[in-house]
Order: C-alpha cells, then sequence, then structure tokens
C-alpha cells in the first residue's frame, strides 16, 4: 500500500500541537537559517555531516533526525519529545511509524518555511531505506524552483488564485495570505492528499485541493493569479511525474501557455517557473506565439540561470544518481551522460534557461527576455522587475523619479 494520510481522521488539535511542538524544540526556518543548513537542497552526502552535527542527544536533534534526516530512532529517544500518548496519536494520522518493535520513524519529511511547514516524500534517508517509497506518483518536497518563484511572487490581495501542478501546496498556501481563496489542482492524487494534510497543519481554510489534469478540474472558472512550477525536465523515458516535461521538455509548460488566456480573469496574472529549452535556430518568441495563438500576451521571461547541453547533462546524471541510484555507480553514471548527450545532439537542442513566465492577457502579443541574478539581488529587486515591466507607462516614469529622489 502507498503512504496516504486519513485526512478526515486527523483533527486539527493534534496538528497544533504537533506543531507548537516543532516550534519548541527549535524545528524552524529562522533556526535552520541560523545554523546554515538549507533544507531545500541538501545531498544525501550532507546527511551524515548533519546528523553528526545535530546528535540525538539535543531536543532539536531528535526532530531533525526524524524529520529531516528519516532516521529510524529507538521509542525511548522519541518519547523526549513526544511523550507515549502522543506518539500513539501521531502514529494512528500516520506522521509517524513503527520500524520494528522498538522503533520510530516518520513517514515523511517535513521541510519549514517561513513561518509554514510542509510534509512531503523524503528524498533520501540516512540509512538510505527505501521503503514505501512510491516510484511515479512520489510528492516532490519544497525546493529551491518552489522557494524561487515563491520570492517572485507579486503579493497583491486577490480573490482567488489557481496553483496548477500544487504538489505539497507550497504555492498554494503562500499565496492563502494574499488571496481569498486559493484552487489547487495536481494530477497525482497522492500530491492532493499531502496538499490537504499540509493545509490543516499549518492551520489554513481557504485553499481548496483538486486531483486532475491541469485546468480540466476547474472548468470554465477564471482566476485572478495562476501560479505553477510544473514538471520541466527533458525525459525522454517515463520517470516521475513532478519531473517529466516530455521529450523537450515543455510538455506541460505548452499545455499551460495554451489555455491560460481563457482561465485568467481580465486584469488576471500568471507566474511559471519553468526551464526552457533552446533548439537550433529557433526564436523562443515565435514558439510561443504559436502555442498561445490566436489568444494574445504580454510576457516577460525572466532568465535566472542559462546552462549549455554539457551542463545540463551533468545536473539530470547527478540529479539521478543522488536520487534514484543509491548504489552510485560510476560506469551506469558515465553511460547515463553519454545516452543523454546523444540524446541532445539528436534533438538539436543548444542550451536551456530556467527562469520565470510573467503574464497578463493583452491586445497583441509581446514578449520581453530580461535576465536576472538572483544570487546577487534580492527577492524585493525581483518582484520589482516584474511589477515595472507590467505597470503602465505613467506608473514607470512616476516610480522611476521616485526611485531617483530616494537612491540620491
Ligand atoms: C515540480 S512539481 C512542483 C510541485 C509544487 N508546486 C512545488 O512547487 O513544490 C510538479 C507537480 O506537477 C504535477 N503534475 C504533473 N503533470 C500534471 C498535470 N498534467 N496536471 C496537474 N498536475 C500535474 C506533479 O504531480 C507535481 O506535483
Amino acid at each position: 500500500m502507498i503512504f496516504k494520510f486519513p485526512i478526515s481522521k486527523i483533527d486539527k488539535i493534534i496538528l497544533e500541537r504537533f506543531r507548537d511542538i516543532l516550534i519548541k524544540y527549535n524545528y524552524t526556518y529562522d533556526y535552520f537559517q541560523t545554523v546554515k543548513i538549507n533544507p531545500f537542497a541538501f545531498t544525501q552526502f550532507d546527511l551524515p555531516l548533519f546528523a553528526y552535527r545535530f546528535p540525538e542527544t539535543l531536543s532539536f536533534g531528535i526532530l531533525f533526525h526524524l524529520f529531516l534526516l528519516g532516521a529510524k530512532l529507538d521509542k525511548k529517544i522519541v518519547g523526549k519529545i513526544f511523550d507515549a500518548e502522543f506518539t500513539e496519536q501521531l502514529l494512528k494520522i500516520k506522521i509517524l511509524e513503527k520500524a520494528g518493535d522498538n522503533h520510530i520513524q516518520s513517514a515523511v519529511t517535513i521541510i519549514p518555511y517561513q513561518s509554514f511547514y510542509f510534509a512531503a516524500d523524503f528524498i533520501f534517508r540516512l540509512d538510505n531505506r527505501q521503503n514505501n517509497k512510491p516510484k511515479y506518483e512520489y510528492v516532490y518536497p519544497v525546493s529551491l524552483d518552489s522557494i524561487t518563484l515563491c520570492d517572485a511572487l507579486i503579493k497583491k490581495s486577490v480573490n482567488s488564485v489557481l496553483d496548477l501542478g500544487c504538489g505539497c501546496g507550497i504555492l498554494s498556501l503562500v499565496a492563502s495570505q494574499f488571496s481569498k481563496n486559493v484552487t489547487g489542482v495536481d494530477l497525482n492524487p497522492r500530491a492532493v492528499n499531502f496538499s490537504r494534510f499540509n493545509a490543516l497543519l499549518n492551520g489554513i481554510d481557504n485553499c481548496e485541493f483538486l486531483q486532475g489534469d491541469l485546468y480540466r478540474p476547474i472548468k470554465e472558472e477564471k482566476f485572478d493569479l495562476i501560479l505553477s512550477n510544473p514538471p520541466y525536465e527533458i525525459t525522454p523515458k517515463k520517470t516521475y511525474l513532478y519531473k517529466d516535461g516530455g521529450k523537450y521538455g515543455y510538455l506541460i509548460l505548452k499545455r499551460i501557455m495554451k489555455d491560460v488566456s481563457k482561465h485568467l480573469k481580465r486584469n488576471g496574472f500568471c507566474q511559471v517557473i519553468n526551464r526552457i529549452v533552446q533548439f537550433n535556430n529557433e526564436k523562443r518568441e515565435e514558439v510561443l506565439k504559436n502555442w498561445v495563438a490566436p489568444d494574445k500576451l504580454r510576457i516577460l521571461f525572466i532568465e535566472l540561470q542559462k546552462i549549455d547541453i554539457y551542463q545540463y547533462a551533468y545536473l539530470i546524471s547527478m540529479d539521478n544518481l543522488i536520487c534514484e541510484d543509491k548504489t552510485l555507480d560510476y560506469q551506469k553514471y558515465s553511460g547515463k551522460i553519454v545516452e543523454l548527450l546523444d540524446f541532445f545532439h539528436k534533438i538539436h537542442l543548444t542550451d536551456t534557461s530556467l527562469g520565470i513566465f510573467n503574464l497578463t492577457r493583452d491586445t497583441r502579443f509581446t514578449f520581453t527576455e530580461q535576465n536576472f541574478d538572483i544570487t546577487h539581488q534580492s527577492a524585493a529587486k525581483l518582484q520589482n522587475v516584474i511589477q515595472m515591466h507590467f505597470s503602465s507607462k505613467i506608473l514607470q516614469i512616476l516610480s522611476y523619479f521616485y526611485r531617483r529622489i530616494f537612491d540620491s
């Protein structure tokens, strides 16, 4: 049986108490920042270092071992944080699970982000166990791409947000802070189950989550804001639902773009993080214009990172090696690199750019690309660049003078 939360049996009070305990023992986003551990980007090579640094003798260490390292702990050690009765309750709602007679482990990883907690599937566990790990229906934990899109969000107060491919629910829950209602959709029923759980865990009740294919579950509905971090890797063969972008990587992006106009309100806005692929002599503008025709959009693509095919082959192969191939088979790794590069040459891929599409409906099609150095510039600056592009000419001029006065 593939793991799922028993949503209807979950008592909110238990989750409130669970959160309070996480906060009490510093299992928080702020504390991770203080100790300079990035919970959105680490590899299995980091785990032994982390385990040594935060041993189970510390209260924080127990939570860290359970929820970040996926370790199996003696019941007595877990008892130092969760008393016997509460441990039973956490076992019942399936946050914790038994690992033999005397040991307990967490069924899911729990990643803090700002004031939120997000449960998702573990990428790796300290001792490499893979029990219960679903392949195709794996639920992607909060990661750098989701966080980058959160940084770019234009957090204007709105009535409705649609999150396409909601996964563990990160974009929906963040948007629930500035939108009256949020709808998250995911093809993966487990992702819908995790999003519902995470809304409960964070005490959020203005989000609904629907299972289905992109816009299908929302029928004709229109939204003020559409967000998405869809699958976007080039995957010649089916791998995971969360990353399968098909042979050219843009399978889902193309479908999002094609129908986005129909689901945006008049002044609606859409933000999508994606990797766009560049093929020989192909003009991005023309490709996008054809995808959305006859609709007209004003698109700003903020390019965050451009990489060539060699860097891209390395990235995909390392990801496979780290996340999937636990044996770290070097022969397999080099074989994969050659196979990928041969494939990239065959499809005439030249490079790929990770970036954020920002768009609105318009009376004519326009496409603008702009680079942004995310490592050296703030999230506020990124939001400003996006807002400026979409503000009216008068506002742009006013804002230009305003900044000149205050910068001088
Ligand atoms: C890269 S993950 C992102 C998840 C989450 N939004 C985040 O930022 O962490 C992409 C998500 O899209 C979902 N997905 C893939 N194809 C889909 C489709 N056709 N319709 C709806 N969701 C889809 C996957 O199941 C996965 O949860």
